[in-house]
């Protein structure tokens, strides 16, 4: 479907849950989720009448998020359901990877084509101080077994800081030298979090300062795609802060509580949970129409209006 400003919205994001088992400073706070009634939360079954209406209306990819979606206990049938639903021919799953050791083999067998990795630094310190609780060897067993269980592509996101990882750019990107990894830098957006002052928010051309040996391969979506002399795998630079991409923007969001985000960026939100099949497409058509043009401008004084953590829309 188009919005009202011509742009074919092809792309809905998923999020299962608002629960994680870490607690990354940029997405959720310290003490974890105020915790919604399960019957706030969309069902299985509504879960799957939502990706089927998203697909007659010309979504053909769907990204699973969360918080961590694989903590949420039905994901293997969420995901099963979803690859067999026409229309649908793109399956992808964003994680931190810590559960993956168990699940990698069941997704993949249920369709699930694509997994996104968040990793933000391969200092073990580093790892416990951003997760506030999770343990680096976890996270790179969870990378090890999405490569073992043979997805079709495995990208790694790191949020960039300054201050904290910055220092960490070479070393990084240098995972994608003898594996067929992609690795994307994605700058840090200020969402409902005072975890952060002014300095952690860095452009990424800092990555091509640090690394001059890239060179360019083109437009990935919203990811400029460069790739390290001789490497397997690439270098994206996601940059939504110093440059900002609501004008090819694709997808819309679908939340655990059952709000349709047009927007990542606006308060706007759309209800559909406990709605017949009729209603909730109409509420499709309406939130995806009604697309907003674009969102103000982030920075670190100026934060997101989306009012929720990224943890409860999914990224
Ligand atoms: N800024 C940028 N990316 C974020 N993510 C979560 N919070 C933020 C933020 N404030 C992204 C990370 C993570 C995914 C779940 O969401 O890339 O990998
Ligand atoms: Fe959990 Fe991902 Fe948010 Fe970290 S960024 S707290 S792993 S959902």
């Amino acid at each position: 479907m188009i919005d009202k400003f011509g742009r074919q919205i092809t792309y809905l994001r998923i999020s299962v849950t608002d629960k994680c088992n870490l607690r990354c400073r940029y997405c959720m706070p310290a003490d974890g989720v105020c915790k919604k009634q399960h019957d706030e939360m969309l069902s299985e079954d509504e879960i799957i009448q939502a990706a089927r209406i998203a697909s007659e209306l010309g979504i053909n990819k769907i990204r699973i998020t969360g918080g961590e979606p694989l903590v949420k206990k039905n994901i293997v049938s969420i995901c099963k359901r979803i690859a067999r639903l026409d229309g649908i021919n793109d399956i992808a799953i964003t994680t931190n990877a810590v559960l993956l050791p168990d699940k990698a083999a069941m997704l993949r067998d249920a369709g699930v084509r694509r997994v996104n990795i968040s990793l933000d630094t391969l200092d073990e310190k580093k790892y416990a101080d951003i997760t506030r609780l999770g343990r680096l060897e976890d996270a790179l067993r969870g990378i090890d077994a999405a490569l073992d269980a043979g997805f079709e592509k495995i990208k790694i996101n790191t949020v960039l800081i300054g201050g904290f990882n910055d220092d960490e750019i070479e070393r990084l990107a240098a995972l994608t030298l003898d594996k067929d990894i992609d690795l994307r830098f994605i700058e840090l957006m200020p969402m409902l979090t005072d975890e952060f002052d002014a300095k952690a928010f860095v452009k990424n051309d800092i990555v091509l300062d640090k690394l001059p040996e890239l060179s360019f391969e083109g437009m990935e979506g919203v990811s400029r795609m460069y790739r390290l002399p001789h490497a397997k795998g690439r270098i994206g630079l996601i940059s939504p802060v110093s440059c900002a991409f609501c004008a090819e923007c694709n997808r819309i969001r679908l939340t655990a509580d059952g709000k349709l985000k047009p927007c990542l960026h606006s308060k706007e939100e759309i209800s559909i949970k406990g709605l017949s099949y009729d209603e909730m497409k109409s509420r499709f058509i309406k939130a995806i129409f009604d697309k907003p043009e674009n969102h103000k401008e982030l920075s670190a004084e100026s934060i997101s209006d989306a009012d929720r953590n990224m943890n409860q829309i999914g990224g």
